[in-house]
């Protein structure tokens, strides 16, 4: 066992690892051992006041240290692919962040990679591993809604930086691959596959990426009714309707202790509200799988290769149907 936890290494020096990863992994006893990053000097501050033990110049570097045992990705989206192979080739379990390639042939390769080395990779979509996804997804499976005929489901929040990767076409950004990419993966994991076809309205911001998207999926048994942007109020919620009831989430995807899960049986005429928070950072239960997974105390689950491909084919499906590429 490792002395103070598995040894994560991070590529980039990410707010999101800052604002959510670390806290994370801090919360599930991993040990914050290495950041990498493309300057040195902001790499080393940026250690300094996130208390991580080694900065490191250049992302091979970090990959080359035998002491890194898990990795994270939070690097623009168009990076993932190159990084999280790299990571995998190099052997360290790879938490790379959604989406996971900006098509379904880059998920492809991506997961061929994870086969390929043996190595587990995941797409931080985290709520998969937190009990009120568990909570949800168990009373569908026990079918206390019946057949799920629809899905409703927007994330939106306001970039005010003008300066931001979301921006960039270039490295993967607009609305659909940073928040829309939740929706889809939300309802291709309950209805249990891919998307069919996509109605879906665009609108652009100048630089050119989609600031805004909003649509209709369908999907084996119902659809999927979404919207995200970049442009909006901050918002986000999902409601799953089914042929005997509903349940509603507050803030799906990364909720919070004040945040509510509601189940309403029509035919009993029952609504029972629970929280749908855990008390704990939204990344710690992802974080603590992986490193059991990594200290050979788990199976992984919920992997890459289990997950990822049905919500990058429905995102392909968006993206044709939107006219983004
Ligand atoms: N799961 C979630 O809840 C969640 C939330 C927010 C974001 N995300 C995802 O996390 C990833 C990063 O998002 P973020 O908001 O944290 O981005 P960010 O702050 O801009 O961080 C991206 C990092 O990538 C590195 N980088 C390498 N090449 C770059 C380039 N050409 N331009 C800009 N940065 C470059 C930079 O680190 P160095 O300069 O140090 O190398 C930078 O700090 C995205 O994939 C996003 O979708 C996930």
């Amino acid at each position: 066992m490792t002395e103070g936890g598995v040894r994560w290494g991070i590529l980039g020096t990410a707010n999101i690892a800052r604002a959510s990863f670390l806290p994370g992994l801090r919360a599930a006893g991993g040990r914050p051992y290495a950041v990498a990053g493309r300057d040195e000097a902001r790499t080393a501050a940026w250690a300094a006041d996130n208390q991580i033990d080694h900065a490191l110049t250049g992302y091979e570097a970090l990959l080359d240290d035998p002491r890194v045992e898990a990795v994270y990705v939070p690097l623009p989206n168009s990076l993932h692919l190159a990084w999280a192979v790299r990571a995998l080739e190099a052997g360290k379990p790879v938490l790379c962040e959604k989406p996971l390639g900006l098509d379904a042939a880059q998920v492809e390769t991506m997961t061929a990679a994870s086969v390929r080395t043996g190595v587990p990779l995941w797409e931080a979509f985290v709520f998969m591993f937190r009990p009120h996804f568990a909570t949800m997804s168990g009373w569908v499976r026990d079918g206390a809604i019946g057949t799920i005929r629809e899905i409703d489901s927007r994330f939106g929040f306001r970039l005010r930086h003008t300066e931001n990767i979301r921006l960039r076409p270039e490295l993967g950004g607009g609305a659909l691959y940073d928040v829309g990419c939740y929706p889809v993966h939300f309802a291709s994991l309950l209805f249990g596959g891919a998307g069919e076809s996509a109605a879906v309205l665009v609108t652009r911001h100048a630089g050119g990426v989609d600031e805004t998207v909003s649509g209709s999926v369908a999907f084996g048994t119902g659809r999927l009714l979404f919207s995200a942007s970049l442009n909006a109020p901050s918002d986000t919620f999902t409601r799953i309707v089914g042929d005997d009831g509903s349940i509603t989430v507050t803030n799906p995807f990364h909720p919070g202790d004040r945040d509510q899960i509601t189940l309403t049986r029509d035919r009993e005429g029952e609504t029972t509200t629970v929280s749908a928070g855990d008390g704990l950072p939204s990344f710690a239960a992802h974080i603590a799988h992986i490193g059991r997974v990594a200290r050979g105390e788990e199976a992984p689950r919920l992997t890459a290769l289990e997950t990822s491909a049905a919500t990058a084919v429905t995102i392909d499906r968006i993206r044709q149907a939107g006219g983004l590429g």
